[in-house]
Parts: structure tokens; sequence; C-alpha cells
């Protein structure tokens, strides 16, 4: 699999995404070490709190599905029908993959035109996690 073919698959997730409060339209494409693909896409809800991004929907149902252990994300944001620039993950997004997720956990943003691939352990330094709880 490889980062491109992930994008494209987040490109498609985000055809799903249900958002008509924000309008920002956002997919992911999570990589399980198994092999497996979980696709997630961004829920809003009228009471606005509720909403789920699409980086936790895809974890969420990995988790839910017995994998664990993740490789990669791709994810694909932007208004409406646009993707005008790269979409990173929010800061509760960053912290649910940290739960899951090593350093070397690939995270991979896409804009029509462009690629940009960063370490986990780059977008989310000094993190709190399990290892702080042992
Ligand atoms: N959103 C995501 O799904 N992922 C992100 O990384 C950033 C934000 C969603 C949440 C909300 O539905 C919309 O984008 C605007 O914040």
């Amino acid at each position: 699999m490889t980062d491109r073919e992930l994008l494209e698959i987040a490109v498609e997730a985000r055809k799903k995404s249900y958002s008509p409060y924000s309008g920002f339209r956002v997919g992911a494409a999570l990589l399980g070490k198994s092999g497996k693909i979980y696709t997630g896409c961004n829920v809003e809800n009228a009471a606005y709190t509720p909403t789920n991004c699409a980086e936790r929907t895809a974890v969420f149902k990995a988790v839910s599905e017995g994998e664990r252990e993740f490789s990669a994300i791709a994810i694909v944001g932007g208004k409406g029908e646009d993707v005008a620039d790269f979409c990173a993950p929010c800061g509760v997004c960053r912290q649910v993959l940290a739960e899951f997720c090593d350093g070397d956990f690939r995270v991979v943003l896409g804009t029509p035109d462009n690629i940009r691939v960063y370490s986990f352990a780059e977008i989310l330094p000094l993190s709190f996690g399990k290892n702080d709880l042992a």
C-alpha cells in the first residue's frame, strides 16, 4: 500500500462526510498492521460538541473490530467539494491516535497536487500516554 493509494482511499471516504454545519468535509484512511484499512469521515451533530472527526471515526471503527496496531493514516479535508490545503489532525485526534500509534506511525496529508508525510513523533512531541500511567 503506497501513501498515494492510502490517500485515494481517504478521498473516497471524504465523500461520505456528514458536515451540514461547517461544510468542512474530511476523509481518513487508517492502515492497520494486519494490512486492513479502516476508513472514516467526520460526522457532525446539531448540538455541535458530539461531532466526531474523520480520524477518530476510523480509529474507533478499527479498535471496535479488534485492530489496535497501525502503521499509517491518510487525511484529506476541505470546504465543500474542494481540497485547497493540507488538513492536519486536530489535537483531540492526535491524543486518540497516541493511544495506539508509535512515534514512527506515518501521517500522510494530501491535496490534489501534493503530499506531505510526517512521523507521529513530529506532530505530537512531548505527549502524555499509557506509559505515563505504568
Ligand atoms: N475535522 C476532522 O474531521 N478532522 C480534523 O482533523 C479537523 C476537523 C472536522 C470536524 C468538523 O466536522 C469539521 O472538520 C470542522 O472543524
